[in-house]
């Protein structure tokens, strides 16, 4: 392979590395809006299952079991078509500030990464304290923020078998704290400091760009919230998130 560094336009070097890590992002991101347009696509089908299931519902004399399965048919292309509306609106560029229940975008997101937890055979429990106040905040961004520390998790125990639990509390009176808790490999003393560095990923090519962590760092500073991680090798990694009330 060569790797001598690449110029672009502005004639500033880059290395090889860097190339293809911006090489990924971008493709990741043409992909993005490729698959916006498709969820899009996905709505109006799904929104015709759903009233057709209930117009069959509502005839008489339909058999008891094919009443059950049409419901069935019915419940999960709602649920398929909120998902797909969740995801339009979270793909968004928008800065929205609004009023957030964390524990319902915590939800949303595990919605979401229900198969990417399934296929790893990880088990995800979940503590939500419901009195906790609305945040007002960029909902989106905390979205990206929880996607991507719980996408870290879910990564970090890709042998299978492990255990994901998400709590959330009182931190103290104006703010509030998720904690995301893995038992996975953990992190080494040597990396644990670099783990917030832009580009640094212990991933393979094309699985890590390095970006989750610092990108995270900065949105929740940016909304004065604070991050915490405490982490042993091999004893589990514990992310805590601090948000503003
Ligand atoms: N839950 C976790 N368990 C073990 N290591 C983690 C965890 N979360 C993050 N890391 C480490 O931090 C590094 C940086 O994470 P991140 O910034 O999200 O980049 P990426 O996921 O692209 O590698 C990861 O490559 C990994 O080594
Ligand atoms: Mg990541």
């Amino acid at each position: 392979m060569n790797d001598s560094p690449v110029r672009h336009s502005s004639d500033a070097a880059i290395s090889p590395e860097l190339l293809r890590q911006l090489a990924y992002n971008e493709k990741m991101a043409e992909l993005g809006k490729i698959s916006a347009g498709v969820v899009h696509e996905l709505n109006t089908p799904l929104s015709v299952i759903v009233s057709a299931a209930q117009l069959i519902m509502r005839e008489d004399g339909v058999p008891e079991n094919v009443l059950e399965m049409i419901s069935r048919i019915s419940s999960e292309a709602l649920r398929l078509s909120q998902m797909t509306k969740g995801l339009l609106h979270f793909s968004s560029h928008d800065e929205t500030i609004s009023e957030v229940d964390i524990n319902l975008t915590i939800n949303f997101i595990l919605d979401f990464l229900n198969f990417e937890a399934a296929r790893r055979s990880i088990t995800v429990l979940t503590q939500l304290d419901s009195s906790l106040p609305f945040l007002r905040l960029d909902a989106n961004a905390l979205k990206q923020i929880l996607l991507n520390i719980i996408m870290n998790a879910l990564q970090a125990m890709e042998l299978g078998g492990g255990k994901l639990l998400i709590e959330t509390a009182h931190e103290d009176s104006d703010s509030v704290c998720v904690t995301i808790t893995d038992n996975g490999p953990g992190i080494a003393d040597e990396s644990i400091e670099r783990i917030f560095d832009r580009y640094y990923t212990t991933k393979k090519d094309g699985e890590g760009t390095g970006l989750g962590l610092f990108v995270t760092k900065n949105l929740l500073e940016n909304m004065g919230g604070k991050i915490r991680v405490s982490s042993r090798a091999g004893g589990g990694t514990t992310f805590t998130l601090v948000l503003p009330i």
